[in-house]
Formats: structure tokens, sequence, C-alpha cells
């Protein structure tokens, strides 16, 4: 069996026009344009392409977007200095702190000092405490955008997420923690495994759903997948590519490649994420629909459909 192709990147394009549409209309009708500020301390290449990729995309949603860019050896005070004054900032709606953050500065006391309803990253404890009650929250990007691929591909087939087991491997407060939570509202049966789980295989073997959010490349294969199950594919990994062959230069190419081994999980599952284009894009479409959801629950406002959890 080959699988379906979940098509992250188109999916995100739908994600991304609602968005636009929703922001639309709250200009036209309240005179609102919802902000999202984004705070990156320091220099690191990756987090300094995320955060180029979310200013252009709040932009090309007709939203504002206040980026924050803070030296390397900006310190806590300032940097929760700067955090505060977005709080009470009525243009923003939503704030992002890009993690990681420097070593000298202490990631919790940051992320809880973001006033709840403008955490657009869903990683305050207040929220992740709502959450894990099953009462209204902001939710995490990357597992909000895995559970709406979700819904949809079960709607598609006349089906719900209601009673599916569902393994999630991986136990990071940024996908795996919220994943399961997530399922497990909407009635799944949930698993949590993580590197100490015993048996992995034959667990990944006995559900519907699988997914993978461990950060090892490949790691996931086709004899873990039961027949026709559903495979959202988290990770994102750069590994060599010795079949390109070598660059100019005598170094070897790179690709990118997710947690699960594709070649062999698409021939078991019934349906999968690629790596990239899958859950990657996802992501920043979902940080673009928290803050217009931050933006109507500030302004008393109802919610967009379908942009949440
Ligand atoms: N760094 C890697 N992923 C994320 C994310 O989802 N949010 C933030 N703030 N930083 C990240």
């Amino acid at each position: 069996m080959s699988a379906a192709i979940i098509d992250g990147k188109a999916f995100a394009a739908t994600v991304r026009e609602k968005v636009a549409v929703h922001v639309a209309r709250l200009k036209q009708d309240h005179g609102i344009i919802p902000g999202l500020a984004v705070v990156l301390v320091g220099e690191d290449p990756a987090s300094q392409v995320y955060v180029r990729n979310k200013g252009k995309q709040t932009l090309e949603v007709g939203m504002n977007s206040y980026e924050h860019k803070l030296d390397v050896s900006t310190s806590q005070e300032a940097l929760l200095a700067l955090i505060d004054q977005l709080n009470n900032d009525p243009a923003v709606h939503g704030i992002l702190c890009q993690l990681p953050l420097p070593d000298h500065i202490n990631e919790d006391l940051v992320i809880n000092s973001i006033a709840p309803h403008k955490d657009v990253d869903g990683f305050h404890i207040s929220n992740v405490g709502l959450l894990g009650t099953g009462q209204k929250s902001m939710v995490p990007c990357t597992p909000l955008g895995c559970l709406m691929m979700l819904r949809d591909h079960y709607e598609k087939k006349g089906e719900s997420l209601s009673g599916k087991n569902a393994v999630v491997i991986g136990r990071s407060n940024i996908v795996g923690k919220p994943m399961a939570n997530l399922l497990l509202k909407d009635s799944c049966t949930v698993t949590i495994a993580h590197s100490r789980t015993k048996e992995i295989e034959a667990l990944c073997r006995g559900a519907d759903i699988v997914v993978a959010a461990v950060g090892r490349a490949e790691m996931v294969t086709g004899d873990w997948i039961a027949d026709g199950a559903t495979v959202i594919d988290v990770g994102i990994n750069r590994i060599e590519a010795l079949e390109k062959g070598l660059k100019e230069d005598g170094s070897v190419k790179m690709k990118l490649v997710g947690d699960v081994d594709f070649a062999s999980a698409s021939q078991k599952a019934g349906a999968i994420t690629p790596v990239p284009g899958g859950v990657g894009p996802m992501t920043i479409a979902c940080l673009l629909a928290n803050t217009v959801t931050a933006c109507c629950r500030d302004n008393g406002l109802e919610e967009p459909e379908g942009l949440t959890a």
C-alpha cells in the first residue's frame, strides 16, 4: 500500500487565507488591525530565518508585525522590561519570544512574564494548565497545526478522531505534551512514548495515529506502522545526503528529513505528512491564526471558525 500524502504546504495556505479574510473583516467592521510582536535575542541562524519568515507572513495576511532584535548580551532585566512594554501595548495582540534564549536568561521566567492572553506560543504556565484541563487557552502552534491536519484528514473520510488510538513519540513542552492533550480533548486514547519507553515499535504498531516529535532522523520505520495508520512527522533533521554526491567545494550535500523514514513508512501508512512540506509550514500559519484569535478575544469579538482547537 502507498500512503496518501497530507500536503501541509497547501493546507497552511488555506489557513493563511482564512486568517487574511478574518483580518480584513476586523479592519473593515471594527477598525482593528491585529499585531504580532516577535522578540529575537542573539543571532542564531535558524532562529533568524524563522523570525524573518514570521514577519513576512504576518504582513502578507494584513496584520502588523513588530520585530525586536536584541543583542546576544542583552540582560534578562532588559528583556523582561521589553515584554512588560509589549504586554501593555494595545496595538500588540500576540507576543512570541523566539527560543532558545542565551544561557544567561531564564527561559521559563521569560515565557511566564508574557501576558497569558497575548501568549500566542501557548507556552505560559496558565495556558498549559488551561489546555490540560480542557479549558479555552492559547494552543502551541505546531501541535495545533498537526491537530488541524488530522481533523481534516478524518473528516474527509467521514470519520472523527474520537476513539482512535494515538501514540505521540516525544514528551517536549513545545510539541509532545500539548499534542497529547489536544488528542485527548478530541477523545483519542493517547499514549506518550519517549526514549525510555519499552517495546516502542509494538506500541506504535497498535496505533491508528502516530505523531513523531523526537528529533531523531528517520527513527520510525515502516515496520513500526500499522497498515492504514495516519503518520504525522514533526521532525526536521538535517543529514548528509551521500546519494547526492559532493558539492563543488568537496563537502557533502545535506538534506532535510523527518523523524519518520518516509520511504518505508509510506508503504504501510494510509496517510503521511512529508518532510519538508508537511507539519513545517503549518507552524507559522497557526501562529497567525493564534494572533487573530488573541485579537478577537481581547476585543470581545467572535473568534474565527476552524482556526482554534
Ligand atoms: N523555537 C523553536 N520552535 C519554537 C516555537 O514554536 N516558538 C518559539 N517561541 N520558539 C521556538
